[in-house]
Order: C-alpha cells, then structure tokens, then sequence
C-alpha cells in the first residue's frame, strides 16, 4: 500500500509546525528540575511507515486495539499511526510540555476537517508518564512507543523506572515498540523481532521490538 493519500493529509495537517520551537517555548515556561528528560524529535511520517508497515511489527498488531505513545510531542506518530493502521480505536498520547499538547489538539481538529472518525479516535493527557497508572482501564495500552533522543545524564534511570512500571502495571502481551534503546529486561520483554534501522533527522536510529510475556 502506496498511503499517498494519507501522507498529504499528513503533511497538510504539519505544514509550519515547528516543534523544537514550541518544546523550547514550553519547556522555558517550566520549573528547571521538571525539563532533565524533554529532548524534542519527532518520527516523521515516512519513519512510521517504516517502523510500522516495513518491519514486520504488522503481523504481531492484529486484534489489538489500544496504541500509547509516551511523550507524544505534537502528535506526530498520533495522527501518523491513526491514518496508517486503522484497525487501532484508541490512540493515547502523553506529552508534559503543554505548548506540544495544544499544538497535538490543534493538529487532530486539522484532521477532523478531513476524517472526524479518524480525529475522534485520538486522545492527549498533558502530563508525566511516569505519574499515571498504565494498569488503569482507560489508558490500559496494547501497544506503546517510546522515543527519547538523548544521552547520559541519568537518562538510564528513566528507563530502569518506565521498565518498573511496565513490570508491574502493562498487561501481558503488550508490544513495546522502543526507539534508540533496547528494554533491558529481555526475560519479561523478550524482543518479538529484529531491531531495524531508520534514517531520522538526526541521524541512524534503531528500533526495538518487544513484548511482555
Ligand atoms: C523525542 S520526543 C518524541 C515524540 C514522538 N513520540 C515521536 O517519537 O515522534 C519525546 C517527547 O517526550 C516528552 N516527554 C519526556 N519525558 C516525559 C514525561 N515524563 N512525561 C510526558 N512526556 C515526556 C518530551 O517533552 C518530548 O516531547
């Protein structure tokens, strides 16, 4: 499938967005100690339907209904993911820095112009992932993403606690889609795939692939 047509409504919906401006805007507003982990980057379009279409993550989404990007900036993989698997109903972001929340909100009443069914499907909680409960029945992901460009600077407690949390509140089967860096517990999140490459922006990233068993 070719997704022409979705990635034109796409680039409509992002044409003069710029979202390391509103994520410096955003995060300038906030308390210094609150900003440590808020590196900005977004997969583009043309990234997604790699993770997603050329991968082979396809054959391990069917039947599963719930997709979750953790730290969803302004909605990119959001409205991506809607318009490139249909078959999801919820698609949850979680994004701390507001500016990138209204940016994301503005984005899905762009698409509900052109698919209402498609935008009504999309829902933003502006706030830290790390104080929610993924156990809860409203948020309760099949699939999560998550995509943290940076280096050092304690960024390994951040995964060490996301992995806690997926521990003990992610129910059993959910697919992590991971970029840049792989779980570290593989006996609970065992990978389902090979990791794959994507050219981003800002260079080479991996992809990983896991499910918790
Ligand atoms: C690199 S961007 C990824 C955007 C998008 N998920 C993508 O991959 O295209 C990471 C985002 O996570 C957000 N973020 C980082 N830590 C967060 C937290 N604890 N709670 C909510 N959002 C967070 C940042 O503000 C940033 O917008």
């Amino acid at each position: 499938m070719s997704f022409e047509k979705e990635k034109k409504i796409f680039d409509d919906i992002y044409n003069g967005i710029n979202g390391y401006n509103l994520s410096h805007n955003g995060r300038s507003a906030m308390a210094p100690e609150d900003t440590k982990f808020l590196i900005y980057g977004e997969a583009s379009f043309a990234e997604l339907l790699t993770i997603i279409e050329d991968s082979g993550i396809k054959n391990e989404l069917n039947g599963l209904t719930t997709f979750c990007d953790l730290g969803s900036g302004t909605g990119m993989c959001l409205i991506g993911t809607a318009l490139i698997c249909p078959y999801f109903n919820r698609i949850i972001g979680v994004e701390i820095v507001p500016t990138l929340c209204e940016s994301s909100q503005k984005s899905i009443q762009q698409l509900a112009k052109v698919n209402e069914k498609l935008a009504a499907k999309i829902q933003i909680i502006n706030g830290n992932f790390l104080k929610l409960n993924f156990a809860e029945i409203s948020l309760s992901p099949d699939v999560l993403f998550m995509h943290y460009p940076m280096h050092g600077g304690g960024v390994e407690d951040l995964y060490l606690q996301l992995e806690e949390k997926f521990r003990s509140e992610l129910k059993s089967g959910t697919i992590i889609i991971s970029a840049i860096r792989k779980l570290s517990d593989l006996k609970t999140f065992p990978e389902v795939l090979p990791s794959k490459q994507i050219q981003c922006k800002y260079g080479n990233v991996t992809i990983f692939f896991h499910k918790k068993l």
